[in-house]
């Protein structure tokens, strides 16, 4: 199965484009819904609980682990990469979400001027702005923390009147900061849930570019690249779910979000 893993529910609008674009793979999708938001908190506590989910996903089975959260992506990834898979199993992989939309960047902006909306874990990691210097520098980032979105999102309040308010908030800020933006990444796996309303407020000429279908075709792209890692994909079309808060709870929330039903089983992390 190919391990797919968020602090929630965010990592499922990746896990819905993976499914869209390379339908024939299993999937096993680990929310940690139990310890969200990561935004908040620390490198070292973000880094702790996305070993552990790493650990788990390898020990279930996963060879390959797309990290389907931003702030995992930027807090833990490369430690991961380069310190710990080489202990804990130099042939399995672990991806992030980070790179593959630098990558794309000069595909749609025309400015060159990009606006970042995510976690302030994210934000303050600067993962983004480090990444488009080294592969794009012509190209200037406004990296902007939008506190409140996550929380919106796990407490099923996307679509409430309390979403309007910090949307426009957020998005007049960061338009403030920098008028010439063009293209708004968001960096953030949970706010596609807030999309319309993102599109609401945001003047009508600046695109926005949620990550699903990014990572969905960079993943497609790696698997092309890699047969040794493909073929150890298993293909029967399946997705299984694990949450660390009540199967329940998540189930319901999740199936609104990923479109189908959803049926998850407990997982507890090992420290
Ligand atoms: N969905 C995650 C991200 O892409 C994490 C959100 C959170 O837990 O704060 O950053």
């Amino acid at each position: 199965m190919i391990g797919v893993f968020d602090s929630g529910y965010g990592g499922l609008t990746i896990l819905k484009e993976m499914k869209r674009c390379l339908p024939q793979y299993d999937y096993l999708y680990l929310g940690d819904n139990a310890r969200a938001p990561y935004g908040t908190r620390s490198f070292d506590v973000v880094y702790d609980f996305t070993l552990q989910a790493v650990k788990a996903l390898f020990n279930l089975g996963c060879p390959l682990v797309i990290l389907a959260c931003n702030t995992a992506s930027a807090k833990a990834l490369r430690s991961i990469q380069q310190n710990d898979l080489p202990l804990l199993d130099p042939s399995k992989r672990v991806l992030g979400v980070i790179r593959p939309t630098i990558e794309i960047l000069p595909e749609y902006s025309r400015s060159g001027h990009i606006g970042l909306i995510a976690t302030p874990g994210t934000v303050n990691s600067h993962s983004y702005r480090m990444e488009l210097e080294k592969m794009h520098p012509q190209m200037c980032i406004i990296e902007h923390s939008c506190p409140m979105f996550v929380p919106l999102v796990e407490n099923n309040e996307a679509n409430g009147p309390g979403a309007d308010y910090f949307v426009k908030k957020y998005i007049d800020r960061i338009m403030e900061r920098d008028p010439e933006i063009d293209t708004l990444v968001l960096g953030c796996t949970h706010y596609p849930l807030l999309i319309d309303k993102i599109k609401m407020y945001l003047p009508p000429h600046v695109k926005i570019l949620p990550q699903g279908g990014i990572v969905a075709e960079s993943l497609a792209d790696y698997l092309v690249r890699h047969p040794e890692m493909e073929s150890r994909c298993s293909k029967n079309a399946t997705t299984e779910f694990l949450t660390t808060e009540s199967p329940e709870k998540f189930d319901t929330l999740a199936s609104i979000f990923l479109g189908e039903k959803v049926i998850s089983k407990k997982i507890i992390l090992p420290c």
